[in-house]
C-alpha cells in the first residue's frame, strides 16, 4: 500500500474546524494510502538553539528527527492540516520542518554545493482554514509559499493547497454551511489523489 504522512499541526485539537475537515479528506485517501500522523498539536520539537545545533552537528541527528524524516522522505503522499494563524500557520510546523531540514534526511548537497531534493512524494496537500478572506497564492499567504520552497528543497515537484475562507465571518449556521460543502469538495478532490 502506498505511504502517507499527516502532519498535523491544528492546536485545537478536536475543536479545530480545519482538523475535522482534514479528517474527512484522510478517510478517503485511507482507502489507498496507509496512513502515518506527526500530531503536532501534542508534539513540539522547539527551536533549534546552539546547543541543539551543537548536539547535531557533534553527535548526529536525535531519533525523533530521524525517524519522522524518513517517514518523510518515503512517503508518496504528504498531507498537512493547520489552521490560517497571523498570516502562516502555528509556529510548531515551522519549528518541525526546521528540525525535517537536515542534509542526508530530505534533501542533499551536490558536489557542487547545489541543493536536491531527495523526498519520494509527488505531491504535498496543504489543508487550511482562515478567518478572513486572504486567498491562497496571495502575496499574504505565507503558508502556501513556504511550504511551496520548502517542497523545493526536498525534491516535491507540486503543493496543492485546499483553503476554506471567512470562517470567521459568519454566523453559526453559515459556517455549518461553507464546512458541509468544503468537507464535500474535499473529498471529492481526495477521490482524484
Ligand atoms: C492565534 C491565531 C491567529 C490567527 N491569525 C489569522 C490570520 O492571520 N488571518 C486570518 O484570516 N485568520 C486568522 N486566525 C483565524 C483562524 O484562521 C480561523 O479561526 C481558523 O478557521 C481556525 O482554524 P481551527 O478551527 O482549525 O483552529 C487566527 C486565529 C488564531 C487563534
Amino acid at each position: 500500500m502506498k505511504q502517507l504522512v499527516y502532519i498535523n499541526a491544528c492546536i485545537r485539537g478536536a475543536e479545530s474546524r480545519t482538523r475535522k475537515l482534514a479528517e474527512a479528506m484522510l478517510h478517503e485517501l485511507a482507502q489507498r494510502y496507509e496512513i502515518t500522523e506527526i500530531d503536532l498539536s501534542n508534539y513540539d520539537p522547539g527551536c533549534i538553539t546552539e546547543d541543539i545545533f551543537k548536539r547535531r552537528q557533534q553527535i548526529g541527528l536525535p531519533e525523533d528527527d530521524l525517524r519522522y524524516g524518513n517517514k518523510i522522505a518515503t512517503a508518496d503522499l504528504i498531507v498537512v492540516a493547520a489552521p490560517f494563524w497571523d498570516m502562516s500557520f502555528p509556529a510548531v510546523l515551522k519549528a518541525f520542518i526546521e528540525h525535517m531540514c537536515a542534509p542526508g534526511l530530505t534533501f542533499k548537497y551536490n558536489p557542487d554545493g547545489s541543493n536536491q531534493g531527495i523526498c519520494r512524494a509527488e505531491k504535498m496537500l496543504y489543508i487550511t482554514t482562515r478567518g478572513g478572506l486572504t486567498k491562497t497564492g496571495s502575496r499574504l499567504d505565507q503558508g502556501t509559499s513556504y511550504l511551496k520552497a520548502i517542497c523545493w528543497l526536498w525534491g516535491i515537484p507540486q503543493v496543492k493547497t485546499f483553503a476554506v475562507t471567512g470562517t470567521d465571518m459568519c454566523t453559526p449556521e453559515e459556517l455549518a454551511e461553507i464546512m458541509a460543502k468544503a468537507t464535500e469538495k474535499g473529498r471529492a478532490l481526495c477521490r482524484k489523489l
